[in-house]
């Protein structure tokens, strides 16, 4: 096998010297060229969406598009998925190791002492209207988070780093679930910590102070699972953002509140909801034909919601997962004829056997089945991408959390390539 590359020259066709720049390689996946230097020759790289750019080295996961592949930690998802429950994973992701008994205690107690919201953060819901979307609810809440833990402006401190960590991954599910409560006029249900973790979250979200409510094992365990799948995904748009807003020194709710705002748009964390939308829009299996017309239509802004990936280019692991998940559930809750289930799974078939999406290697995500199984849990559409940031926060705070141990980290600040006016003189308004 060709031994690895250790460095590349860069040589220009003017008189700008030859540039030598190291190559550097991580423990898997593809080498990168350093390119920290480079400033240094009056010139910068150019990589607008960063398709070739890494923004930082992290130990925390590891993608591989072209096999499908997906590590935390060096665990493979489908382990995880099998074998853990939510806070397992969100301790391995923060402290790098699956919890042993006494460490799962001691984590789950902590979390637990965390769940309820400062009373007085009730005003902060009640300052919307009952219409506001779920999202925008839990961004300004998580924000708010900083007026209630001032506290936590001290990000230099690792000690109140892992606290303000536990805050965010204990309130999370409560501030998402009040989210909905309040939009539905239903009143807020406090945690119950005797539930799990996905019970807890469901039961804030179903449970009324009316009667006994009992969340079906099946539907526990299936979206104990959307949360793994959920946790954390490299250096994807919502993760980079808090990393860019973390590397400022900004608190931490101000960081998550800022993953939370990304990944609230419809081609990130967004596209569970939208591609509900997409299919209550199609309607029905005769009409899939013209919106697969429509997502190949480059005058037509519509994509097919739910597939494609920046950065796999084979089936996405969390999606084959998903897909069981769904059956799974469908079945316990006597759904398989779920007309909605039935079109997506036509829709994934004839888009899977389309030439368009196959040269493009445009496979369902994540998103594509999460949002069946959510709708089949009885979970509004508006709730799908709160749901996906409450499992996200695991990863986004073990993230930022890493940016601050790495002694390389410096703020955020990529260059442009300028192509405005160039140099000109003030004109007064009479001469304009
Ligand atoms: C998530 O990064 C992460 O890890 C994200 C995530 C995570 O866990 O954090 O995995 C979660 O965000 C999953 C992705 C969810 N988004 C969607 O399902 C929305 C629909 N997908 C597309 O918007 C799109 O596929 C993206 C945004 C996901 C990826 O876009 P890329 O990599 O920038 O791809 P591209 O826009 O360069 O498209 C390449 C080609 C283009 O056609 P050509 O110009 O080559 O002719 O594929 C086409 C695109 O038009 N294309 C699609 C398409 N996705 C890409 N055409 C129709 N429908 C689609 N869904």
């Amino acid at each position: 096998m060709a031994t690895k590359p250790t460095k590349v020259t860069l040589t220009f066709d003017n008189d700008i010297l030859p540039v030598e720049l190291p190559i550097l390689s991580g423990t898997l996946g593809n080498d990168v060229i350093d390119i920290r230097t480079l400033g240094n020759h009056g010139i910068y790289t150019y990589d607008p969406g960063f398709l070739s750019t890494a923004s930082c080295n992290s130990n925390i996961t590891f993608i591989n598009g072209e096999k499908g592949l997906l590590y935390h930690r060096g665990y493979p998802i489908e382990q995880l998925a099998k074998n853990c429950d939510f806070l397992e994973v969100a301790h391995l992701l923060i402290q790098g190791e699956l919890p042993n008994r006494e460490q799962n205690k001691t984590f789950r107690t902590a979390v637990e002492r965390h769940t309820m919201l400062h009373d007085q953060m009730n005003n902060v819901f009640r300052g919307f209207r009952r219409d506001a979307h779920p999202m925008a609810v839990m961004v300004s809440v998580v924000g708010a988070m900083a007026a209630f833990y001032p506290e936590h402006t001290d990000v230099s401190d690792p000690k109140l780093r892992e606290k303000a960590a536990i805050r965010l991954l204990a309130k999370a599910p409560t501030i998402a679930a009040w989210s909905y409560k309040y939009t539905s006029g239903q009143p807020f249900m406090y945690p119950q910590n005797k539930l799990s973790f996905a019970e807890n979250f469901l039961h804030m979200m179903f449970a009324t102070p009316c009667e006994d409510y009992v969340v079906n094992p099946v539907v526990s365990k299936a979206f104990e699972r959307i949360l793994i799948l959920h946790a954390d995904h490299e250096q994807n748009a919502s993760t980079s953002t808090v990393r860019l807003v973390g590397s400022s020194g900004a608190n931490p709710f101000a960081c998550i509140a800022a993953g939370i705002a990304s990944l609230w748009g419809p081609a990130h964390g967004g596209a569970n909801e939208a591609t509900l939308k997409m299919l209550d829009e199609i309607g029905d299996i005769s009409r899939i034909d013209d919106f697969i017309k429509r997502a190949k239509d480059k005058n037509d802004s519509f994509r097919l919601m739910g597939f494609g990936h920046r950065v796999y280019r084979n089936m996405d692991p969390r999606a084959a997962i998903m897909r069981e998940t769904c059956h799974e559930v469908l079945n316990e809750l006597g759904l398989n004829d779920d007309p909605m289930f039935k079109l997506a799974m036509r829709l994934e078939k004839i888009a899977l056997e389309d030439d368009y999406f196959v040269k493009r290697k445009l496979y369902p995500n994540v998103d594509f089945y999460s949002g069946i199984v959510m709708r089949a849990m009885g979970i509004p559409n508006s709730m799908f991408t709160a749901i996906f940031a409450l499992a996200r926060t695991a990863g986004w705070i073990a993230q930022w959390h890493e940016m601050h141990t790495e002694p390389s980290n410096k703020i955020g600040r990529p260059r442009q390539l300028y192509t405005g006016e160039m140099k000109r003189e003030f004109a007064p308004i009479n001469d304009r």
